[in-house]
């Protein structure tokens, strides 16, 4: 081997190794609040928190960490049906004895019907505010009356047996052994792209081979030059009162502010965590909904 191709060699060696030190320390960094039903949170620290790490709860969005706002929360977003989420689910082979982790479960509109379907749900957020929401919710009539849009009133058990409430994020939380599946609705675009790639590598790292990801959020399924023409239409299709909807100044808060990406971008990033996409479908060209098997 000549002299400069053994110095490629050794600087390319050298990266490789840097790379697979900084994946290793994200992947081991783990800070999280355990909520246990009935008793005190837990602080529970793993790892190191390094000084170049995302501070998941500055990005969380402050309106997810106001009761006032989080009161009003399922009447401004809606009741969404769990039904297709269930069935997405099950589809691939989950059962009853499955686990499934919600990622940015907020007031647990998936997290608590799913909790009477599948074996274990683990409800996880940054916002102690939301996951205090959740708990109620899951815990009385109400509750069940939001959530159970799918029917089978006659095993409901509020909020489901299986359902646990642990405080956590995208880059903090681990379930400490794989899961059959992991759900996230509007909540990965709180953290910017390169985040998202470490997030979705994260997830994967917590399924077992051939778990499934379901994940919806606000995704853009167009280019760049059709975005005035999307954005129109989407404001104009806004809703009026706040407290009932979207208002076109929310969405252009979450264009300015937060970090919805392109269809384009994400699914890359999709298929570098290690994801196949087994189905996907878009809302408008705005809202996209993806089934992913992690691949081996
Ligand atoms: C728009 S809400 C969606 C809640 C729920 N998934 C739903 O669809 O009803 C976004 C949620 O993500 C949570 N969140 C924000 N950043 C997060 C992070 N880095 N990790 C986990 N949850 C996060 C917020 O606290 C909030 O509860």
């Amino acid at each position: 081997m000549s002299k400069k191709s053994h110095t490629g060699l050794v600087a390319a060696l050298t990266r490789m190794a840097l790379q697979a030190h900084i994946l290793g320390q994200i992947i081991l960094f783990s800070h999280v609040l355990i909520e246990l039903p009935g008793q005190a949170v837990v602080a529970d620290d793993r790892g190191v928190d390094e000084m170049w790490m995302l501070d998941e709860l500055a990005h969380a969005g402050a309106e997810h960490l106001d009761e006032k706002f989080i009161a009003g929360f399922d009447r401004k977003q809606g009741y969404p049906d769990p039904a297709a989420d269930i069935a997405a689910f099950t589809a691939l082979g989950l059962d009853g004895t499955s686990t499934v982790v919600d990622l940015g479960a907020g007031t647990g509109q998936f997290a608590i019907p799913a909790g009477r379907r599948f074996g274990r749900v683990i409800a996880v957020d940054v916002s102690a505010a939301m996951l205090a929401a959740l708990r109620a919710k899951a815990g009385d009539k109400a509750g069940d009356k939001a959530g159970d849009k799918a029917g089978d009133k006659a095993n409901a058990t509020p909020g489901g047996a299986g359902l646990e409430c642990v405080r956590g994020g995208f880059l903090s939380y681990s379930p400490g052994g794989p899961v059959d599946g992991v759900y996230t609705r509007n909540a990965l675009h709180q953290v910017p792209d390169f985040w998202k790639v470490i997030a979705l590598r994260r997830i994967a790292d917590m399924l077992r081979p051939g778990g499934v990801l379901r994940l919806l959020d606000l995704v853009f399924d167009f280019g760049p030059e059709e975005a005035d023409a999307v954005f129109g239409d989407w404001f104009a299709h806004a809703a009026a009162n706040p407290a009932d909807g979207y208002t076109a100044a929310d969405y252009a808060e979450h264009i300015r502010t937060e970090y919805s990406t392109f269809r384009w971008l994400l699914e890359p990033m999709l298929a570098a965590a290690g994801f196949e996409i087994a189905d996907v479908s878009y809302e408008r060209r705005l809202h996209g909904a993806y089934t992913c098997v992690k691949v081996g």
